[in-house]
Formats: structure tokens, C-alpha cells, sequence
């Protein structure tokens, strides 16, 4: 079976997860968490190289502030309690996003996350955090732009090479859990030829033998890129 090399996932319905059960939004963001780090470890475990968590998009702000505040901060207590076990797993954990508007003790934390981490060489966990794919072009633009490139020279590749996710091959499989159809300005620029998968299952009750159903349908996926298949194609005989 052919794994992907790199995996992106957007992680919703943790709001309606805990809804549906009584509980207030942030249990389905607790547990959400700890469904994220699970799926680190069955990632790992299947040599998948690279995974990147859709954690808090740019238009998140828009959530009432205690809700954002209660994200972050579970978000920091759990990496600082984890962050022993991750380094002795050869977790190498990126934060990918408009850093600078996150505050600077929160930016001073993923500098330390990534700092502490950046000898892993077993998972590559990209977490998209205040990350918007809109946002990241503008970016990469506003870097081009600044070297004062000549346009004529300006290609996709200096596009690529000037994301926050330079050095991170495209997403094969992009999973949505809680059943909606959308990117959600989600890595608009590498989801280019990436297959997606959709499920109805809320993002804390997503587990291993779901994932794994996921990986098996995708590895009996035929990939084109827009050729044709390599049995009809005569020059691949
Ligand atoms: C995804 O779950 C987590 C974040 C966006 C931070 P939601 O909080 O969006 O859950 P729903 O979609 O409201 O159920
Ligand atoms: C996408 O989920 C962002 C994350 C999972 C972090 P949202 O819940 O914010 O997406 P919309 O608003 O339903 O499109
Ligand atoms: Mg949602």
C-alpha cells in the first residue's frame, strides 16, 4: 500500500461535537487536542513524514475572545507538558502562519517549540496557526516584491519557494472531518493537485481505524496530474 508522504488536515466540528453531548465548546476543543496528537503518533508509526494540523485559520478571529483565548492557552499548556515525550519521539514541530500578530509571548513560545524540536527527524507536524492561504500569498508576494525581482522572471517556483511552506512537499491527501465541503482558506497554493477526502465524523471521535480507511482509499486513487493513465499513455511503454 502507498502511504502519503504528507498529510494536511482540517480538524472541525469540535464545537458541535461537544454541543451535540451538552457540553460547552471548548470540552470538544479538549478533546480535540488530544485527538490531533494521536493522529501524530498513527501518522509516525505508518512513516508518514509530514503532517500539518489546520489549528486556527485567520478568520477565527471572528470566534467570541474567551473561546480564542481557551484555544491558545490549551494549545500552550499541552505542547509544554508534551514537549519531552515529542523531542524523544524525533517530532519536529512548525508553527506556519502570520506569526507577529499572535502577541509576543505566544510568538516567543513557537520559537521555543520549534527551537526545542528541530533535531527530530521522524515526523516533520506543520501546525497552521493564525495561517490562511490567502494570507500566506500575500506574503510571499510582498518577499518577491521586496528583492525587486524582475516580473518576467517571477515563476511558480519562486511563488513556492517563498511560502511559509518552502521546504514541505504539496499535501497528497487533505482530510475534512464534521461534514463540510470546504477549504476554508486552507493551503490554497499546495493544494493544487492534493486529493481530498471528506468525512461526517466530528473531529473528536475521529480515530485510528477511520485514518487508516482514509490512507486505503486513497493509495487505490489513480493521481494524474493531468496526463493520462500510464496504461493508455504510449510513451511509458
Ligand atoms: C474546529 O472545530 C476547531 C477550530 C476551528 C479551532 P470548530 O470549533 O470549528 O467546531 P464546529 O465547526 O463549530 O463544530
Ligand atoms: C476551519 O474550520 C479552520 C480550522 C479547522 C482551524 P472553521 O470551522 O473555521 O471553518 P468554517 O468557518 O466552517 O468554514
Ligand atoms: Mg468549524
Amino acid at each position: 500500500m502507498e502511504y502519503p508522504k504528507h498529510v494536511a488536515v482540517i480538524m472541525d466540528g469540535n464545537g458541535r461535537w461537544a454541543r451535540r453531548q451538552g457540553l460547552p465548546r471548548t470540552e470538544g476543543h479538549s478533546k480535540g487536542i488530544r485527538v490531533a496528537d494521536d493522529l501524530a503518533h498513527w501518522s509516525a508509526d505508518r512513516g508518514i513524514r509530514y503532517v500539518t494540523l489546520y489549528t486556527f485559520s485567520t478568520e477565527n478571529w471572528k470566534r467570541p475572545k474567551e473561546e480564542i483565548r481557551f484555544l491558545f492557552s490549551i494549545m500552550v499548556d499541552y505542547l509544554r507538558e508534551r514537549l519531552p515525550e515529542m523531542v524523544k519521539e524525533g517530532l519536529r514541530m512548525r508553527f506556519i502562519g502570520r506569526r507577529d500578530q499572535l502577541g509576543r509571548e505566544l510568538t516567543q513560545f513557537c520559537d521555543y517549540i520549534e527551537e526545542s524540536t528541530s533535531k527530530g527527524e521522524r515526523l516533520d507536524l506543520l501546525i497552521a496557526l493564525n495561517y490562511g492561504g490567502r494570507t500566506e500569498i500575500v506574503d510571499a508576494l510582498r518577499k518577491i516584491a521586496k528583492t525587486g525581482a524582475d516580473p518576467e522572471k517571477i515563476d511558480e517556483q519562486a511563488i513556492a519557494s517563498n511560502l511559509y511552506t518552502r521546504d514541505v512537499p504539496d499535501p497528497d491527501l487533505i482530510i475534512r472531518t464534521s461534514g463540510e465541503h470546504r477549504m476554508s482558506n486552507f493551503l490554497l497554493w499546495q493544494s493544487a493537485y492534493s486529493e481530498f477526502y471528506f468525512t461526517e465524523t466530528l473531529w473528536p471521535d475521529f480515530n485510528e481505524n477511520e485514518f487508516q480507511s482514509i490512507l486505503e482509499d486513497y493509495s487505490a486513487r489513480q493521481r494524474r496530474f493531468g496526463s493520462i493513465s500510464e496504461e493508455e499513455n504510449p510513451e511509458q511503454h
